[in-house]
């Protein structure tokens, strides 16, 4: 089978070509227009100019997508959107293309819940096809979203724990921005970070000694603002420049690590599964992957992450989750809508 996957649930326009055969992802072709330049100015992603540039791109954008794999579109089995969570104004557009290019090629279309995409993520790497058919646990950790599922053999999901207040990447967007970082605050929090050391500052590791596999990280981010208010006052004239950024940027990190690794130690441990995968945007923080990978191999368990590419958004896991949903008989009605309210649904 053969699927075009469109994406552009946030700021990034995506399309993707996956080949699907007997259980297997082939991919032919992935294409991301990024719009963290358009966004910079802001300090974070502006809906109504992320909807302008994805109505401004993704059609060239899929022509690419389409080309590089080789494929005519006709030679298409599937077209997959991102339905959602995300943005509304961003859903519709990638979603109303998809439905249009499907009715007008006569091809089946199918809308593709986006945490679900990233859940199947990690299955397309080299070591992920080794993995597949194994009951797992996974952790996702992308901007808007903070979970742990239990995916069983055929890959259904069920949620185990999610945060109850802000995703583990919007809270290192807002410690980025607080410390004076540019947009997207993530990565470039992960960078200070690596000059910093992990202990010169003592932030909390929200809720890791309930015994529950939710999260709640809008604390770890006051701490944070009050350590740094706490520093100013001690000393007036630390300017932005000043602050030991490094240091704070890396213990804050830190904080977050831990409590994503003793959850997903408790969730590996609560159901005796003996994978645990990672996806999600902020699955790419090198630290994160080192510090799960430890925590595995002590549970003699094994460790999947999503490939570097895969972690943030990407068309490629909403095209090999529709191949998948489509090959057990899932296509969307023309009249679908957008759903952008968060959930696995
Ligand atoms: O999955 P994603 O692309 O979008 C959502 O579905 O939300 O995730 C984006 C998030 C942002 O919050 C970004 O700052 C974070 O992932 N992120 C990182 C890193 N790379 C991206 N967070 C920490 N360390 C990184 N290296
Ligand atoms: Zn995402």
């Amino acid at each position: 089978m053969l699927v075009l996957g469109i994406e552009t649930s946030c700021d990034d326009t995506a399309a993707a070509v996956v080949r699907y055969t007997s259980g297997a992802w082939q991919i032919r072709s992935a294409v991301r227009a990024v719009q963290d330049e358009t966004h910079r100015p802001y300090g974070g992603v502006v809906p109504e100019l992320a909807t302008r540039d994805h109505v401004n791109r993704l059609p060239a954008v899929v022509e690419r997508a389409l080309a590089e794999a080789g494929i005519s579109p006709q030679q298409l089995d599937l077209i997959a959107a991102t339905r959602g969570p995300g943005l509304s104004v961003a859903l519709v557009v990638g979603h109303t293309f998809g439905k249009c290019l499907a009715s007008v090629l006569g091809k089946a279309f199918l809308g593709v819940n986006h945490l679900r995409a990233h859940i199947i993520s990690p299955y397309l790497s080299a070591r992920g096809a080794e993995l597949r058919g194994r009951r797992a646990v996974c952790l996702l950790v992308s901007g808007g979203h903070t979970l742990l599922a239990l995916v069983d053999e055929h890959y259904n999901i069920q949620q185990l724990g999610a945060t109850r207040d802000d995703a583990a990447g919007e809270a290192f967007d807002k410690a980025a921005r607080l410390l004076g970082l540019p947009h997207p605050g993530g990565p470039h929090l992960a960078v200070a970070a690596e000059s910093g050391r992990p202990d010169a500052f003592d932030f909390p590791r929200p809720m890791l000694s309930e015994p529950h596999l939710e999260f709640s990280f809008s604390g770890l981010k006051t701490a944070l603002r009050v350590t740094v208010e706490k520093l100013r006052k001690a000393n007036p004239c630390v300017s932005e420049l000043s602050l030991p950024v490094a240091d704070l940027a890396a213990s804050y990190q830190q904080a977050i690590v831990d409590t994503l690794v003793g959850k997903a130690r408790r969730a590996l441990r609560d159901t005796g599964a003996r994978v645990l995968t990672l996806a999600g945007g902020v699955a790419a923080n090198i630290r994160l992957r080192a510090d799960l990978e430890k925590m595995t191999v002590e549970e003699g368990a094994h460790f999947l992450a999503a490939d570097p590419d895969l972690c943030t958004d990407n068309a490629v896991m909403i095209a090999a989750t529709g191949a998948l949903l489509h090959s057990v008989g899932h296509t969307s009605p023309m009249t679908e809508e957008v759903c952008p309210r968060p959930g696995l649904d």
